[in-house]
C-alpha cells in the first residue's frame, strides 16, 4: 500500500537517526506513550453520530500503543539507555493546532490527524528499518518493520473512522497533508522519528 504523503524520507534521513539509536529510541518512546494517550483521549470524545465500534477500536488502538512503548523499553534499557524526564514534540504540537474547534469538525479534525501522524510513522519506521539493515542492527530492523505494518493499521482504521463521520473529508485531507510535509520540512535535524 502506498502512503499518501506529500514528502518521501530518503534513506540518508535514517542513516542519520540511527547514529544515534539510544536517543532515537528514548524520543519513539514518547511518541508510542503519546499515541496510547490520544487513543484513550479519544475513547471519550463521543462524535456527534454515535460510530459503532468507536470504544473497540480506541481500546484496541491504545493497547497496541501501550505493547509497543513496553517494546520499546526493553530495547531502549538493554542498550544501557533509559527514558528522559521530558520530551519536546513541536511536529505534533503544530499540527494539532490546525484542528478546529467544536462540533464535529474537531473531532473530524482529531481524526485526520491522527491518521496523518500514523502515516508519517509508518514512512519513518520503513526507512528505519532499512536503515538499521544496512548498518547491521538486526534487531532493530526487525522492529521497525514490525512496527510498520502495525502503525499502517492504526493509519487505515483513523482514516475510515474521519470517513464514516464526515462525507466531505477529501479537501481538508489534502490540506493536511500538504502542511503535513511543510511542518515536517521545518522541524530540527536529529536522532527524532519525526526530525528533518
Ligand atoms: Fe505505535
Ligand atoms: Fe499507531
Amino acid at each position: 500500500m502506498s502512503l499518501p504523503l506529500h514528502s518521501v524520507t530518503p534513506i540518508e534521513w535514517g542513516l542519520r537517526a540511527m547514529a544515534d539509536p539510544i536517543a532515537l529510541l528514548n524520543d519513539h518512546a514518547f511518541l508510542e506513550k503519546k499515541a496510547a494517550n490520544n487513543a484513550l483521549e479519544l475513547l471519550t470524545r463521543w462524535p456527534t453520530d454515535w460510530v459503532p465500534g468507536w470504544v473497540e477500536t480506541m481500546t484496541a488502538v491504545a493497547r497496541d500503543e501501550a505493547a509497543h512503548l513496553a517494546q520499546v523499553m526493553r530495547i531502549l534499557l538493554r542498550r544501557g539507555g533509559r527514558l528522559e524526564r521530558m520530551h519536546k514534540n513541536p511536529y505534533a504540537n503544530e499540527l494539532r493546532l490546525l484542528v478546529r474547534k467544536g462540533g464535529n469538525g474537531e473531532i473530524v479534525d482529531r481524526l485526520l490527524i491522527s491518521a496523518l501522524i500514523e502515516a508519517r510513522s509508518c514512512e519513518r519506521f520503513q526507512v528505519l528499518s532499512a536503515a538499521a539493515g544496512q548498518l547491521d542492527d538486526s534487531e532493530l530492523a526487525a522492529f521497525y518493520s514490525r512496527l510498520y505494518a502495525s502503525e499502517l493499521g492504526h493509519f487505515t482504521t483513523f482514516l475510515r473512522l474521519a470517513n464514516k463521520l464526515s462525507r466531505s473529508t477529501a479537501t481538508r485531507w489534502e490540506e493536511m497533508l500538504a502542511s503535513e510535509a511543510k511542518i515536517l520540512a521545518a522541524q530540527s535535524p536529529g536522532p527524532r522519528i519525526h526530525s528533518s
